[in-house]
Formats: structure tokens, C-alpha cells, sequence
């Protein structure tokens, strides 16, 4: 099963590029850049990686992010996530960014997009892995901080695809963000929001039928009510599940507990995704490894995490039919 996971074509559409962030990297870039941060060695960061909730995550990961400070920083830590994902055979990947954790500290958008889309360039080049991303509001600052923001992305439009929604979802709701995302919408962008993670499942509701999303972010709240998931069936809504960031975040007491394959059982687009690698033990083949060892699932089944990925996907239809023949061969050759 492992070796079947690790050799399966996958596609990543959940993954905040900061939470990539390795405490080596996080080191050797706050002595680079002179940023203090309270821990003598990575060992001692990754022993405080122990969340009670996605609250007591965010505070730490924002304050990991204030390493990142230079244009070189953002591709390094680019480039060192586009490494991981040929390691685990991740094809194509849609990667979210905060860009109001970076301007906030006084860092320009440009900045962060040189870095970040030099990095994507290269990996396209060298190891055949094509690209998207997605600018996320931070939902717990206000809209006019992501009208501005929205603002900045301007000159930069032709490299973001979609517009998403992150961080504190509780006493968040979709609605704040409204008349955001439907100037996003106007202006050409997709739109995708984080929505069930940790708050209620009308928030999913609510970002389908205000911000008029074209998949949710998590959304394993789903199924506190049935109509919701026959309505997600019957729309093909897909749901971009984190299955190691679900447990380490107690939204799911242990991965035994996930609901992600009775969703898809259950017919619901469901795909493995790893949000934030660096802060919850692992990439891509981590997740589907963690979900293989606690559910009995069919090779079958376990590709059926990458088709569905494929048919949500951002990417062109020519991708999309390269991508759906190389998970074609590959499950045909086993
Ligand atoms: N930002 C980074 N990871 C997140 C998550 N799992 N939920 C909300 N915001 C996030
Ligand atoms: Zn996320």
C-alpha cells in the first residue's frame, strides 16, 4: 500500500506555502536576518508543535513567518516545497499565500511574489511540476485591509488564479468578506474559502452561496447536515481535506475518527492535502499514508483522491488531460 501511495501521481490544492516553513530554514533565516525567536534549535520548535486548536496553531505560525523578510527568502522557501512535492510525486500544486502576514511587517507584496513565483517558474522548468496560486484574506483582520490588499494584487493579476480565506474561522463568517470577493469575482479571479474546518457547517453554505466558491477549504463540518452533503454530491463540490492538520488540530480525536472515506464513499469529491507540512508531520505521502494505515482502502479508492483533485483543479483542460493520463498509466501498470 505504501509503495502504491508513493508512486501515485498526486495533486496538492490545499497548502499555505508559510506553513511549508521547516524549522531549519525558519533558523537559519532569523540569524540571517537578525530576527530574534524564542528557541535555542529546530528540535526545540518541533517539540512546541503541540496544538489544542487551530487558535493555538495560528499564533505560532504566525510568529514562525516573520523570518521571511527578503525576496531570496520567499523563493527559498518556495523552492525547498517544490522539492518535497517531487519527492512525493505531487504533479501539480495550487499553493495559498498570506500576503497580509508579510505587508503588515512592513514587507512589499512584490517582494513576496518575486520570490514565491521564481521558485514556481523554476520547478515548472526543472522538474515538470506545474503551478497555481491563490491569494488568501486573513479573515480576522478587516475588509477594507483585504480590499487593499486585493488592491496590490493588481499588477501581479496574471500570476494569482483565485482569491481564498484563512486563518480564525470562528466569529468569522463568510459574510464579512462579501463585497471582497465579489469585486474579486469581477475582476476575473476564482474564488475558494476555508469554511467547516473549526466552524459550523453553514459557513460552507454560506461561502457556496455568498462568496460563490468553486470548492471548500476543509469542509469536514459537512456532516452535521445531510442535506449539505446531498447538495455537495449533486454539485460536485469538492473538498480539499487535510487530514494530518484535522487531527493535530483536534477537529477529529484521531484519524480513525476522519470522516474523509466515508465522504467518499459516499460519492463527495473529497481529496489529501497537507495545509501545513512543517507544523503537522508531513507532505503529501504522509497524508495518505496516515489515512491508509487507519481506514482499509482499495487501490482504487486511494486514486480516486488524485482524480477528483484533478477534476477540481485550476489548471487548463490540456493539463488536466495530461494529468488524468499519467494517473491512467500508473494505476493500469499495478
Ligand atoms: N492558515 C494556515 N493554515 C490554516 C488552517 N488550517 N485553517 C485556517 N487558516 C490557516
Ligand atoms: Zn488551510
Amino acid at each position: 500500500m505504501y509503495q502504491f501511495i508513493a508512486g501515485l501521481p498526486k495533486v496538492e490544492l490545499h497548502l499555505h506555502i508559510e506553513g511549508s516553513l521547516e524549522p531549519e530554514l525558519m533558523f537559519a533565516l532569523a540569524l540571517h536576518n537578525n530576527i530574534a525567536i524564542p528557541f535555542t534549535n529546530p528540535d526545540e520548535v518541533r517539540a512546541a508543535y503541540d496544538f489544542s486548536n487551530l487558535q493555538s496553531f495560528l499564533d505560532i505560525y504566525y510568529q514562525g513567518a516573520q523570518v521571511l523578510v527578503k525576496q531570496s527568502d520567499f523563493y527559498d522557501l518556495t523552492w525547498a516545497y517544490m522539492l518535497r512535492c517531487k519527492a512525493d510525486n505531487v504533479l501539480h500544486t495550487e499553493l495559498f499565500f498570506d500576503p497580509q502576514t508579510h505587508t503588515d511587517r512592513g514587507i512589499s507584496f512584490d517582494t513576496v511574489m518575486k520570490g514565491i513565483t521564481q521558485a514556481l517558474a523554476q520547478a515548472e522548468v526543472e522538474l515538470g511540476i506545474s503551478s497555481q496560486l491563490i491569494l488568501c484574506f486573513l479573515r480576522h483582520l478587516d475588509e477594507a485591509s483585504a480590499f487593499e490588499t486585493l488592491q496590490q494584487a493588481t499588477p501581479w493579476k496574471e500570476s494569482i488564479v483565485a482569491v481564498g480565506l484563512d486563518s480564525s474561522e470562528v466569529g468569522h463568517p463568510p459574510e464579512k468578506f462579501a463585497r471582497v470577493f465579489a469585486a474579486a469575482r469581477e475582476q476575473g479571479y476564482l474564488t475558494v474559502a476555508h469554511a467547516g474546518e473549526e466552524g459550523p457547517s453553514s459557513n460552507i453554505i454560506d461561502a457556496l452561496d455568498v462568496l460563490k466558491v468553486s470548492r471548500i477549504d476543509h469542509g469536514v463540518r459537512c456532516v452535521d447536515d445531510p442535506q449539505l452533503v446531498a447538495r455537495l454530491i449533486e454539485q460536485k463540490v469538492h473538498l480539499t481535506i487535510c487530514p494530518l492538520s484535522n487531527t493535530k488540530l483536534k477537529v477529529f480525536e484521531s484519524m480513525k475518527r476522519h470522516t474523509i472515506v466515508d465522504l467518499l464513499r459516499q460519492g463527495v469529491s473529497v481529496g489529501i492535502n497537507a495545509d501545513d507540512p512543517a507544523y503537522f508531520g508531513g507532505y503529501m505521502n504522509d497524508n495518505f499514508n496516515a489515512v491508509a494505515s487507519a481506514h482499509q482502502l482499495s487501490f482504487e479508492e486511494i486514486a480516486k483522491f488524485t482524480h477528483n483533485a484533478i477534476d477540481a483543479s485550476f489548471c487548463s483542460i490540456e493539463r488536466k488531460l495530461e494529468l488524468r493520463q499519467h494517473l491512467q498509466v500508473y494505476v493500469d501498470s499495478q
